[in-house]
């Protein structure tokens, strides 16, 4: 797969997972319409991602990626970006301090609206129903004309994307992130919790340490790095047509960027080697992450490297794992191992959701914080036996106080999960989940 490429080459390649759009002319026409509308990121942005993603490769940072499973075009709101970014603001805060690391903080936001599906169809009643695909498709109702794809979803989901990012930029630079609103990130329904105790703790520190610079004679109000963040977007490039209607020249450099998020990842059931997935990405020059998952083998995790990554460039590609917490000891060190002696530089991270999910008496699909705990213990063990860097984590996460997860400290049990359990595709950590994962990231790292 080394011929030339255009934005458009996937086109020759088997492409799964791709919806049984009813009209493909009202598909190009939406299409169309998006590739007249401004890219959603700049190049320059993507490179500085690269670069920063460069320095987990090399050990020196850290990466924290997380952000709902699904967007939703029906919870879209100001309070829920809000409450999202408070929450990863404050992951990204403890994992700082704790790891003495820079944070690098990518959201699974702002274009995250496709999912792919183990199954074209579902069983609702009698009834056999096209599965739900993401918002950006159909609607997840349960009725058979719900489930129809919809083209003009594509072009509701590029606005939301870009509404939401530019919540994400007033927040990131505007003062939202300033580090002296450390205490104030905290909710209501976090700061009474064992967790968001720990949390106010922290904070409390971090105010001592501010004081104690200015006290030292350093200007903290001219710093502009206690004031601001770096937030970067990313989504799962599922749906080829619609990233490749963003897909632009850069006028800087003329290289192509798919200028719908920062970073694009590939998912676990479509990272086949000579699939459309990884022609498109090979051709763009954003950074890009690829799941693993526990039957991916030494060989093919090297070849993804090779079509990815040839000039091997620093941060260019993130290895995401996501092999369950029983396996991913045993299953993550060969391919680290095959990766090292290679000399690909790439950033690992540990997506400890996926691998753990099962289905509670109820019926609901859950996971339970201790597996996903397990699973970066393992991941981090791995790293350690192996001699490379655990770079992050990637994880699906909501501000609100769901119940969708099991477990944490304020434990949820089977019996909660009906209270609130509100995702549109899979179960996400609450927020006081997050902030204890957190803690308990910072834990296994030191150990
Ligand atoms: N700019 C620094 C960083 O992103 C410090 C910082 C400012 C920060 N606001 C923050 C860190 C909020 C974590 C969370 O690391
Ligand atoms: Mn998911």
């Amino acid at each position: 797969m080394t011929g030339p490429w255009t934005p458009s080459t996937w086109r020759e390649r088997r492409a799964e997972q791709q919806p049984p759009w009813p009209d493909d002319v009202a598909v190009e026409r939406a299409l169309k319409q998006i590739a007249s509308f401004p890219p959603l990121v700049f190049a320059g942005e993507a490179r500085n991602l690269t670069a920063s993603l460069g320095q987990v490769a090399a050990g020196r940072a850290f990466l924290l990626q997380a952000g709902d499973c699904a967007e939703s075009f029906e919870t879209f709101s100001a309070v829920n970006i809000r409450e999202k970014l408070r929450v990863i603001l404050q992951m990204a805060v403890i994992l700082t301090y704790s790891l003495g690391v820079p944070v690098v903080k990518v959201g699974r936001i702002a274009g995250q609206f496709a999912k792919p599906r183990s199954s074209p169809t579902e069983r609702v009643g009698d009834e056999e129903i096209a599965s739900f695909r993401g918002h950006i498709v159909n609607d997840p109702a349960p009725t058979a004309a719900a489930r129809v794809p919809d083209p003009d979803r594509l072009v509701q989901a590029y606005h939301q994307a870009a509404s939401t990012l530019n919540l994400l930029r007033a927040f990131s630079k505007g003062g939202f992130a300033d580090l002296s609103r450390v205490h104030a990130w905290t909710q209501e329904f976090v700061a009474t919790s064992r967790e968001g105790q720990r949390y106010e703790q922290l904070a409390t520190e971090i105010e001592r340490a501010l004081r104690f610079m200015r006290a030292c004679g350093i200007e903290i109000e001219s710093t502009f790095q206690l004031h601001e963040v770096d937030m970067y977007t990313s989504h799962e490039a599922l749906i080829l047509g619609w990233e490749e209607a963003l897909t632009r020249q850069d006028s800087l450099t003329d290289d192509w960027y798919d200028c719908s998020a920062h970073l694009l990842w590939i998912g676990e059931r479509t990272r086949q080697r000579d699939g459309a997935h990884v022609e498109f990405l090979r051709g763009v020059g954003n950074p890009l992450g690829c799941k693993l998952g526990p039957t991916a083998s030494a060989d093919e995790v090297l070849d993804l490297c090779e079509a990815l990554n040839p000039d091997r460039v620093p941060g260019r590609l993130t290895l995401i794992s996501r092999m369950g917490a029983d396996h991913v000891e045993d299953r993550l060190r060969p391919l680290l191992r095959a990766v090292a002696r290679a000399e690909h530089p790439v950033a690992w991270a540990c997506d400890p959701m996926h691998g753990n999910t099962f289905t509670a008496a109820n019926g609901r699909k859950t996971r339970h914080f201790d597996d996903i705990c397990a699973e970066i213990g393992g991941f981090v063990r791995a790293h350690r036996a192996e001699g490379s860097w655990p770079g992050g984590v990637h994880v699906e996460l909501t501000g609100e106080e769901v119940t969708e997860c099991l477990g944490g400290a304020e434990e949820v049990l089977d019996v909660n999960l009906d209270e609130r359990y509100e995702t549109v595709c899979d179960p996400r950590l609450n927020a006081r989940q997050s902030i204890d994962l957190a803690f308990r990231v910072a834990e296994l790292m030191r150990a």
